[in-house]
C-alpha cells in the first residue's frame, strides 16, 4: 500500500487538526514535539505521512499531487485558486474575511471612492471590490500585521481575517463590511480522489462523525 500524504497548514489550525485526527485514531506523536526540526512524519501502521507547510503552500502541494490531502483555511484556498477538490468543512478555525478600518472610512466605501486596500489576500480583495462591489481600488499586498496599514496611513482600509475582533479593538479599528465567513477545509488532489477513493471515503466518513 502506498502512503497517503497529508499537508497541514502550520499555525493556528495545526493543533486542532491533530486533535481531530487523534479522535479518529490517527496519531502522530512525533509531530507534537514543537522543538523538533523534522519536516515529515510517518505513521507506518496506517501508511500515512504528514508534513506541516506554510498555509498558502498547502494547496500547491495538493494540486501537484505531492500531498494527496491538505488541511488549510478556506481563505487560503480562495486566495490561491488551485485545482483541488474541496471535500469537507472541518468546522473549526471559524472566522470572517472583512473589510476593516477606522469608522471614518465608511463613507469612502459607500461612495465608491478610489481608495487603497492593504491585504495579505489580493485576489480575494480584488474579487470583492471589482466583481461584487464594482468599486475601483488600489490593492497593496502585505505579509502580516495588516492592521498597521490604516494606522500609519498606508491605506484607508484593509481586507483581513477577523476571529475574536480583539486585534481591531485594541487598535481602534472596526469591521466595516463582511466579505465572507471562513473555516478550516479539507482539500484533495483530483487524481488521488480517484486512485485512493476508498481510503479517502473511509477517512471522510470517520471525520464526519466528529464534526
Ligand atoms: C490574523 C489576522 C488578524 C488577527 C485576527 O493575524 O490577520 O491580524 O489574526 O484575529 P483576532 O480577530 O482574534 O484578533 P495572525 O495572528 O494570523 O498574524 P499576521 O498578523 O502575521 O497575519
Amino acid at each position: 500500500m502506498r502512503y497517503l500524504t497529508f499537508a497541514l497548514g502550520k499555525g493556528r489550525l495545526a493543533r486542532q487538526t491533530l486533535e481531530l485526527f487523534e479522535k479518529i485514531g490517527i496519531t502522530c506523536e512525533e509531530m507534537k514535539d514543537r522543538d523538533s526540526r523534522k519536516l515529515i512524519f510517518t505513521n507506518e501502521e496506517l501508511k500515512l505521512r504528514f508534513f506541516l507547510a506554510k498555509g498558502p503552500d498547502v494547496p500547491t502541494y495538493v494540486e501537484y499531487g505531492a500531498a494527496d490531502i491538505g488541511i488549510v483555511g478556506e481563505d487560503t484556498i480562495l486566495e490561491e485558486g488551485r485545482k483541488v477538490h474541496e471535500v469537507l468543512d472541518l468546522g473549526y478555525g471559524k472566522c470572517r474575511m472583512c473589510v476593516c478600518g477606522y469608522e471614518s472610512a465608511k463613507p469612502l466605501l459607500k461612495h465608491h471612492e478610489i481608495i487603497r486596500v492593504a491585504t495579505k489576500y489580493p485576489n480575494i480583495a480584488k474579487d470583492y471590490f471589482y466583481n461584487k462591489k464594482h468599486q475601483t481600488v488600489e490593492i497593496i499586498k502585505l505579509n502580516g500585521s495588516i492592521e498597521l496599514a490604516p494606522i500609519v496611513g498606508l491605506s484607508e482600509v484593509i481586507v483581513d481575517i477577523v476571529e475574536t475582533g480583539s486585534t481591531l479593538r485594541e487598535n481602534g479599528l472596526e469591521v466595516l463590511e463582511e466579505v465572507c465567513p471562513l473555516s478550516a477545509r479539507m482539500i484533495v488532489n483530483p487524481v488521488s480522489m480517484r486512485m485512493e477513493s476508498d481510503r479517502i471515503k473511509d477517512l471522510l466518513k470517520k471525520l464526519r462523525t466528529q464534526i
